[in-house]
């Protein structure tokens, strides 16, 4: 099976994936639309957070036609054993043993990287879990998905919560400020101790902490806004009497795709956590989109199931639980090497 490496600048092989991903999607998610063309290219060329990585796809038999490809991220800054793994074949390419091989393309380009570990996520009960669970892999975290329809909002629900939230922070001296797009240079710094902030919610054992830096963010953090029209929003709570950016939440709109919003993250700094400011920043934001997305409908946001306190503050907002769940897994590069290949010649 011929195995290529997607060119950056190959828009034909880039489309021919990004059909794939089309199709996939459509098979396998029963309720999200695909990336836009846009969205994919940065993500099968950057991932979401900008670490370096690899993207392999096999060809059809017309030119411009793909049958399945993967991306292999490779972390350079922190774990750097791992190597996050997602294989996608066309569904009408299935079964016949495209995902074990390019399974066994990755576990050699992971292994020439000095990875040891594939970390991969499939949704619940999908094929990608059937794959993952045959080729070996341990199950991990379960991020659960929650939908908030704004179409079922009462009229002044964030309004309301957001002034019970303020009313309970006020004591504690808050101030919130708003922006689109990539982070404005003056808070690139307390951005990036927010998403150290994030190193405290739940997840697998065998990850190190990703550490942020103003430079990083400004790189990495921001790459999709830049390179992308997808459109961000951020709400932050400034401390008053520090400037810290106790708390910050991100959501993001594919305009191709005008009513999904994409909640990124939600972090509230550790000193000031019990002053309802994850309620008081989503609030805001909500109130901030009815106006700057008129056309959004409905957002998803994804937890793991022992983050209580993210989970009530979505809760409380009207997020209710959809299925399927992502599923994150574990899997050694040797033992995906030798599986796929015993599979192969058996
Ligand atoms: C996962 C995926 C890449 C598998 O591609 P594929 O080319 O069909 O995989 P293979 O033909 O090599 O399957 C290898 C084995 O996996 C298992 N498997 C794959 N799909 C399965 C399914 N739908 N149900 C049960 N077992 C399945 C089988 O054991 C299969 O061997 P068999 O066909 O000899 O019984 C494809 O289903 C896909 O693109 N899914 C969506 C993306 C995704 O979830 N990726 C995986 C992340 S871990």
């Amino acid at each position: 099976m011929r195995i290529v490496r997607v060119d950056p600048g190959d828009d034909v092989a880039l489309r021919a994936c990004h059909q794939v991903h089309v199709a996939a999607q459509g098979a396998d998610e029963p309720l999200l639309p695909p990336q836009s063309f846009g969205v994919f290219r940065v993500w099968l060329m950057n991932g979401w957070d900008s670490d370096p990585g690899e993207a392999w796809f096999v060809p059809g038999e017309a030119p411009g036609e793909a049958l399945g490809w993967y991306r292999l991220a490779l972390p350079d800054l922190e774990n750097l054993d791992r190597g996050f793994l997602i294989p996608v074949v066309h569904p009408a390419s299935r079964r016949r043993g495209i995902g074990r091989e390019l399974l066994r393309h990755a576990a050699e380009r992971a292994a020439a990287n000095g990875r040891t570990v594939f970390g991969s996520a499939a949704l619940r009960g999908s094929a990608g879990d059937a794959f993952a669970r045959q080729a070996g892999a341990q199950p991990g975290l379960a991020e659960a998905r929650r939908v908030l329809d704004l179409r079922k909002v009462p009229d002044g629900q964030f309004a309301r919560l957001r002034s019970t939230a303020a009313s309970a922070s006020a004591a504690g001296g808050y101030t919130l400020v708003s922006w689109t797009g990539p982070t404005p240079e003056e808070y690139l710094g307390r951005v990036a101790e927010a998403l150290n902030a994030m190193n405290d919610a739940p997840r697998d054992p065998g990850y190190e902490d990703d550490i942020w830096d103003a430079e990083r963010v400004r790189d990495r953090a921001d790459r999709l806004l830049r390179l992308s029209d997808v459109r961000g929003y951020s709400v932050a709570a400034l401390h008053d009497a520090t400037g810290e950016m106790a708390g910050l939440t991100q959501v993001e709109v594919d305009p191709e795709f005008p009513d999904w919003g994409f909640q990124g993250l939600t972090a509230v700094l550790r000193p000031h956590r019990g002053h309802r400011l994850g309620l008081l920043t989503k609030a805001a934001m909500l109130e901030w989109l009815a106006v700057a997305e008129p056309k959004l409908e409905r957002i998803i946001t994804g937890n793991a199931a022992s983050n209580q306190h993210m989970i009530s503050v979505n809760e409380t907002l009207g997020y209710e639980l959809v299925e399927p769940s992502w599923q994150f897994y574990d899997l050694p590069v040797a033992s995906a090497a030798s599986a796929s290949s015993a599979a192969a010649s058996a």
